[in-house]
Order: structure tokens, then sequence, then C-alpha cells
């Protein structure tokens, strides 16, 4: 896989996204030389701005942004952005664009290596590919076309299979990236090196040895300016349908063969084609969903979802989602996972708990049977790491035995630089690899699986909304979704 010369081509580019991550993620990989010696950015969008306009905005937002950076590199980065402005829905621009592209690419002595990213609302999917196709930015002879798709990709089972259908007309599935952010997470790759690179964990790592497991993507925020989007999306198809299924995937997975990139993700797609279907009728009991209302929170009057702006006054969206649900085959028949996530809980948390089965027979003093099951808890973010909860002696007399943490934390690791989220993806963008991307099966399987619960929280009037206090953990109906009531979530401090 090479960084070869190539246009990075975004479309949507005056745009938050491009602004907050794009931009700063591809200047990182600058300021680190991950980019190739030459190589052009094209900001795309419908506002008419100069090449002058887009540059200043864009250096604003690296200025401001926590990447590495110095003034004099980020000048000289700019001189690499250009920008054309365009109708999306209107196919001349598109023989335009083509023939700018072709300007550049000589000016600059580029070949044809190019990278269409799609960060711009959902709507466009099925419109600027097909566009891009028919004056033949999708073809291959002059060098390499890749087109990035951000998430949602579709909006229910029919919509993503419809979307698939278009996109693979004139696009080849190697072609597509669909980014998932989540999956760029260091920590989040990191429970695939966890579990196979550790002789100790893999042989526990299932049925027999795991009670549940636990996903929490908690977010202290609300949906800030994002009302319009929010409103038609919710927590279930906005977090759980994407970031947290993958999460689930790596977890679950079985070892791939290799680290061949078809080879991790067709073990994800065996785990998304072994999640339990769930029936309409069951999902009250495997489904809770919330909204929050407003509160006080440290003296302040925090608004609850209907007062906030863009949203309907009288909107069933779900600000909070939990399901539990099992995993159909040989290695995890039984064992229920329970995932949640929510806008406006008391803290921003990204974990996987593993709850271990306790010992079979309680020889010391233990206080609850709880806490006589030790935890194995990888912290996404922020505070990235790994604690594995142990039981010891109590010093002293007798055998009382009390919990203790195995902390490792990321920021012990000496003048290691985390790389952000969408630095990762986007190099890998360059580079041609895809392992970290979701691929159209997975999709589906997804949608397929959450089907039901989206069709009876739109459908049915009877499945309640709870409405939870902002800065709370969510419902207290969450809890229900446990079978034995002693059991209850982990809750991060
Ligand atoms: C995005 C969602 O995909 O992920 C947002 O659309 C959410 O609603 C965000 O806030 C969370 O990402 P992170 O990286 O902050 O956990």
């Amino acid at each position: 896989m090479n960084n070869d010369k190539h246009i990075y081509t975004i479309f949507g580019a005056s745009g938050d996204l491009t602004r907050r991550k794009l931009i700063p993620a591809l200047y990182s990989l600058y300021v680190q030389n991950l980019l190739p010696d030459k190589f052009i950015i094209l900001g795309a969008a419908r506002s008419p701005l100069s090449n002058e306009d887009f540059r200043n905005i864009m250096k604003e937002s690296i200025l401001n942004s926590n990447e590495i950076h110095d003034k004099s590199s980020a000048e000289e980065f700019l001189k690499h952005l250009y920008y054309i402005g365009l109708q999306y829905d209107n196919p001349n621009d598109y023989i335009q664009l083509k023939e700018y592209l072709e300007k550049l690419r000589s000016k600059f002595d580029i070949p044809g290596n190019t990278i269409f990213y799609l960060s711009t609302p959902p709507s466009l999917y099925k419109v600027i590919p097909v566009h891009l196709a028919a004056v033949g930015l999708n073809e291959t002879d002059d060098g390499w076309k890749r087109l990035i798709i951000e998430k949602p990709f579709g909006f229910d089972l029919q919509s993503a299979i419809e979307l698939k259908d278009l996109l693979l007309k004139d696009w080849k599935e190697e072609q597509i990236y669909r980014i998932d952010h989540y999956l760029g997470k260091e920590t989040v790759q990191n429970v695939l090196v966890t579990r196979f690179s550790n002789g100790i964990f893999e042989p526990l790592w299932n049925r027999n040895y795991i009670h549940h497991i636990e996903v929490t993507a908690a977010e202290n925020i609300g949906i800030e300016n994002r009302g319009g989007y929010y409103d038609s999306i919710g927590a279930l198809r906005d977090m759980i349908q994407n970031h947290l299924l993958q999460v689930v995937g790596l977890i679950s997975m079985e070892p791939p063969s290799s680290l061949e990139p078809l080879s991790i993700r067709n073990e994800i797609l065996k785990v998304f084609q072994s999640l339990r279907p769930l029936r309409r009728e069951e999902v009250a009991k495997y489904a809770v969903r919330g909204q929050y209302i407003s509160s006080v929170i440290n003296n302040e009057t925090v608004k609850g979802y209907r007062e906030e702006k863009n949203i309907k006054p009288d909107s069933k969206t779900e600000t909070f989602a939990a399901i539990k649900f099992y995993i159909d085959n040989w290695r995890w028949g039984g064992v229920p996972f329970y995932i949640r996530t929510g806008k406006r809980l008391p803290t921003r948390v990204t974990e996987v708990v593993i709850h271990f089965k306790p010992t079979p027979h309680f020889l010391f003093t233990r206080k609850n049977i709880q806490e006589a099951c030790n935890k194995l808890i990888l912290r996404i973010q922020p505070d990235e790491g790994m604690l594995l909860e142990i039981g010891i002696k109590t010093p002293g007399a007798g055998f009382e035995v009390q919990n203790i943490d195995l902390d490792f934390r990321y920021s012990e690791l000496a003048h290691q630089r985390i790389p952000g989220a969408y630095e990762r993806l986007l190099h890998d963008t360059i580079r041609g690899d895809n392992t970290l991307f979701a691929r159209t099966g997975e999709v589906i399987e997804a949608w397929k699986f959450l089907t039901p619960i989206l069709e009876e929280w739109s459908n049915n009037p009877n499945v309640p909304l709870y409405g939870y206090p902002a800065g709370t953990w969510g419902p207290k109906e969450a809890d229900n979704l446990f079978d034995d009531e002693n059991q209850t979530w982990h809750f991060p401090c």
C-alpha cells in the first residue's frame, strides 16, 4: 500500500466536519510526513468561495485544533488547498469539476489517483456518486478512484439496500470506503490486539467463562447545533447501528486467519449474521428508549430535548437507547450483550466491560456475589486504557477478599501520541487500506438486526419513550433489561 500522489476531493467542504475533523486530520498527516510529496486537497461545495477564502477558513480550523501545528507548516500545507463551487445536482458542474481536476493534475504532475469524500447530508450519497460516474470520474485507467461515505449508510434496511445497489452499478466494492470513525480509534483497534496477542485472554473469551458483556457510549453533551439531522435519526441510528455494533463485532469475532482486510471484515460479518433476530413483539423486553428532559445541573438549567433548536415540540426521537441481545453461535451461545448510548448523560465515556463468571465455589468471605466476578474494562475514551478487577486477600487475620484494579492508562506510555480517529482513517484511504471500513454486508446485517426495533418504535404508539432528566444515566427502566434484579449497568465515574 502506497502513499501515491493524489487529489483529495472533499464534498461538503464548507461544512462542520471538514473544518473540525478532516482538514486538521490531513494537516496532522502532513506535519508527520505521511502525505506524498505531491498532493492537492480540493474542497467542493455549494458556497461560492475563492481558494483564498477556503484557505483562510481552514487555517483557522487548523490553528484552533489540537493538532501539532506551527505557523509555517500550516502556511505550507494551505498552499495545497483549492476550492470549486458546484451545485450537487447539476450534471454540467461535474464536467467542470473533471476539467478542474485535470488542470490541477497537469499543473502539479499528479496522476489520476483521486479520493472523493462525501462529507455531505446523507441524501446526497445517492446523487454525487452517480454524477461522478456519469463523467467517468469512477474510472481507474489513469489512477485509482475512491469514494468515502460517511454514516448513516441508508436510513433503514430498505434504503440501505437501495443505496448499495445504486452505488454498485458504477463503483466496485473495493472503491467504496464506508467510514465509521469509531474504527479509527486506537483503543477500538486495541480490542483486536488485546484479544489476539495475549495467550491469557482468548481461552477465557467465551460462554464458559464470560457472564455478560456491556458496551456503553455516554455523552454529556446534548445535540448541539445538529437538531435538524438528529431529530430525523435518533440514538439507535446515530450510534448503535454503526459505532457500537462495530465495537461488538471486534469483541466477539473469531480470530481472523490473517490481517488482510477481507479476513477481518469477514469475521465481523459472521458475528452480525449471528445476531439473534428480534421479533417486534419482543422489542419492549429487549430495548428501552428515552429522551432527555430539562433539569438543573450545577445551578444551571439545561434545556430538554424538545426545547432544543430545530426539534419538533412533540418529537418522539430517542436520545437514549439501550438494548440487550444475543449472538447465536458456538462461542457466545446464551451470553447476554447489553449496549447503551445517550446524550446528556452525566459524563463522556465509552467503555466495554467484560463480566466474567464467578468461581464455581466461594471459599472466602465476600460481601456479595457481584463482587466475586472479575471484570475487564476496556476504556475506549476519554481516559484510554484497560483495567482488570481482581480479588486479593485483605491484609490481616482471616481470609477476607477485596477487589483491586490492575489499571493501565495510555497516558502512561511516554512519548506515545494517540492519533485521532480521522487521522488514521484518512491515512488509510490514501494508502488504500480498507481494513477499518465497514463493508456492504455488515451494514446491511446491522440494519436487518435493528429493523424490528426501528419499526416498533416508530409505528407502535404504545411503546414508551421515557423521559430522563438531563445529567442522569437515562431511564431507570434500562435496568430492567437485566434478568437478575441484583445486576445493573456499570456506572463509570
Ligand atoms: C457521531 C455522532 O458519529 O459520533 C454524534 O453522529 C456523536 O452524535 C459522535 O456525538 C460521538 O463521537 P465520539 O468520537 O466523540 O465518541
